[in-house]
């Protein structure tokens, strides 16, 4: 089955994400963010009906009644189908997705908005309710020198310790909410540096992993969702990603505290999470051993760059990581033709 997921449907995966970015893409900057995301959503949604799997959505849209595609329980893919000879010959996956993470990034034309899935055999994917998470991401240098209970001071100089250098020389990205107001003092006062960004923790998270990016970790609340997609992609890169469920009197800033619902607790336990306040690691959240992730830039941003189009076609920047025997991370560029015999493409 790893083998199986890994080589055969790779290329799927890679095909799946790039349609959603290039959907999306088209839509940069007009300011509609809900229908930069519909689109990425109905493209994602087409070609995975393509793809030779049983894939079942674990992380998608939503529920069933508030989201028409992608979402939680929906099955997809040419194993499902009714004329299929024998379904056993289709792997059985679950699949996260973000059809357009960074709704509003896509919308503005800022960087770092991306189009995202993961797959991963059966329950290899915590099932985690769309509410908040708090989390601290870090890359492969400094796996298993954090805590999140730990005060951000000491967390950054275990950081700065593992990577060889002073605190000072540290770049954080943090989420610019109002709910980070001490935690931006926090590490404003220890000394490192911060990068703000209006959304996306998700890519910001998978750039804390891959070295030579500048970026050193991530820290702050974000979507629960976004935060089992993080952990997928550290099994892959070797980062890792703590966690815990955020609840209302967690939160002092109202706007936040409306966002989550009355029924968080139930709805945690309606999905098998039955303690609220456990803190989870990178295996907890992804606990599958054949674990594929992927990813496609919608504008451009620190690790992928955006959708180009030229005319004649497309060009997508990607990346695409395994956890199966053979890991692997590949950094892909597509050139999608769409022009006729005379089409140039560049290096
Ligand atoms: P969308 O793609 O759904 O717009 O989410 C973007 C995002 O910034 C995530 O990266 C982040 O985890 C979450 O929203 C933060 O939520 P909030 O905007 O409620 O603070």
């Amino acid at each position: 089955m790893e083998r199986k997921m890994e080589q055969d449907l790779g290329l799927d995966f890679l095909r799946i994400v790039e349609a959603a970015a290039i959907a999306s893409a088209k839509t940069m900057g007009q300011g509609d963010r809900k229908y930069s995301d519909h689109v990425a959503v109905e493209a994602m949604r087409q070609i995975m009906d393509t793809v030779p799997m049983r894939g079942e959505i674990v992380i998608g849209e939503g529920e069933r009644d508030e989201a028409p595609m992608l979402y939680i329980g929906e099955k997809l893919g040419l194993g499902y189908k009714n004329d299929v000879e024998d379904p056993n010959n289709y792997p059985e996956v679950d699949i996260a997705v973000d059809p357009l993470e960074g709704t509003n990034l896509c919308a503005t034309g800022s960087s770092n908005a991306i189009a995202v899935m993961a797959c991963a055999e059966r329950g290899g994917l915590l099932h985690a309710p769309d509410l908040y998470m708090q989390k601290l991401i870090v890359g492969p240098s400094s796996k298993g020198a954090v805590d999140i209970d730990a005060p951000v001071k000491d967390n950054l100089k275990a950081i700065a310790r593992r990577l060889n250098r002073d605190i000072d020389d540290l770049v954080v990205i943090v989420l610019e909410r109002p709910r980070h107001k001490k935690l931006i003092a926090d590490i404003r006062a220890a000394g490192a540096r911060i990068k703000l960004i209006t959304d996306g923790d998700l890519s910001a998270g998978i750039s804390a992993a891959v070295a030579g990016s500048g970026v050193h970790a991530v820290m702050g609340t974000g979507g629960a969702p976004e935060g089992v997609l993080t952990a997928a992609a550290m099994k892959c890169l070797n980062g890792q990603i703590l966690a815990r469920f955020v609840l209302k009197d967690q939160l002092e800033d109202l706007e936040d505290r409306k966002k989550i619902p009355e029924d968080a607790v139930e709805r945690m336990r309606a999905m098998g999470i039955t303690d609220p306040k456990r803190i989870y690691d990178t295996d907890d959240l992804a606990p599958g051993k054949s674990i594929v992730f992927a990813a496609t830039g919608v504008t451009d941003g620190t690790i992928l760059k955006g959708v180009r189009f030229f005319g004649a076609g497309v060009r997508t920047s990607s990346i695409i990581m395994s956890t199966a025997k053979t890991k692997s991370v590949r950094f892909v560029d597509t050139v999608h033709i769409e022009g006729g015999p005379d089409t140039v493409v560049r290096f």
